[in-house]
């Protein structure tokens, strides 16, 4: 079945119909959803959802975005969080310097930090990563995340960088921007790394596939992004969806 290695289910615009989306995902072929933190209020979010369904597992982390807020004593605090058993990750974590926002410092130092915690408590690393590609790789490996392991997520770079990720032991998260007519380089990226190291993604309530661009995405318009990769690999859509599926379980050790 599909497994959908990164979304936001917490989000406010599920307020709604929650309940009535996670009722249709099995019978849609979704199997298991991994609900990834980002800012302080959805660290309790994401552990509560984890624990109410049984498909559903969380990361725990800080989005660089929403990083100035973090102490040391936060940190502690989603330190300790990482025990539960539902918590398969740490993130999303990264640099984002698209929105450039707080200071690139402070970003860098919790990005730092959390990289470091994820490898004391041997768990993967979900990052996020906006035009930051060799500052992010570079951080990556003076922190020696290769030990660790995890899944460049929503990638947006460049073939030759995936396949430098690809060598680290990473896996490349992939979702509905594939699907775009305009997305030449993430094609090619989806074109020339191996099957074995995608994942599929949603960023729920984010970057729903064509036909439904622009409108709020969820797990259950994943089939799109497994038809788009099988055709740019010339594999048969059940075919990537039963990989990726194996490597998501890989990647969040489950
Ligand atoms: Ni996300």
């Amino acid at each position: 079945m599909i497994f959908d290695t990164h979304a936001h289910y917490n989000d406010e615009s599920f307020e709604n119909d929650r309940e009535e989306i996670f009722a249709r995902l099995s019978q849609a072929g979704i199997g298991r959803v991994v609900n990834i933190a980002s800012d302080l209020a959805s660290i309790d979010e994401c552990l509560d959802l984890a624990h109410r369904y049984p498909f559903m597992y969380c990361a725990l982390g800080i989005h660089p975005s929403d990083s100035a807020p973090l102490s040391e004593e936060i940190l502690e605090g989603i330190r300790k969080k990482l025990a539960d058993p539902r918590v398969v990750a740490v993130g999303e974590i990264g640099l984002d310097y698209y929105w450039d926002t707080p200071d690139r410092e402070i970003q860098r130092h919790w990005f730092a930090a959390q990289l470091d915690m994820a490898r004391e408590a041997s768990m993967p690393v979900v990052i996020h990563s906006r035009e930051a590609a060799q500052e992010t790789m570079q951080f990556m490996k003076e922190h020696h995340a290769e030990e660790n392991g995890g899944v460049v997520h929503c990638y947006s770079y460049s073939l030759e960088l995936a396949r430098e990720f690809v060598k680290m032991g990473f896996y490349i998260g992939i979702g509905g921007v594939v699907t775009f007519k305009n997305s030449k380089k993430l094609k090619e990226v989806a074109a020339g790394i191996p099957i074995e190291h995608i994942v599929l993604e949603t960023d729920c309530p984010y970057l729903a596939p064509v036909p439904f661009r622009g409108k709020r995405n969820s797990s259950l318009y994943l089939p799109y992004v497994a038809e788009a990769i099988a055709g740019l690999k010339g594999m048969e859509t059940e075919e990537v969806i039963e990989i990726t599926e194996k490597n998501a379980e890989r990647l969040y050790r489950l």
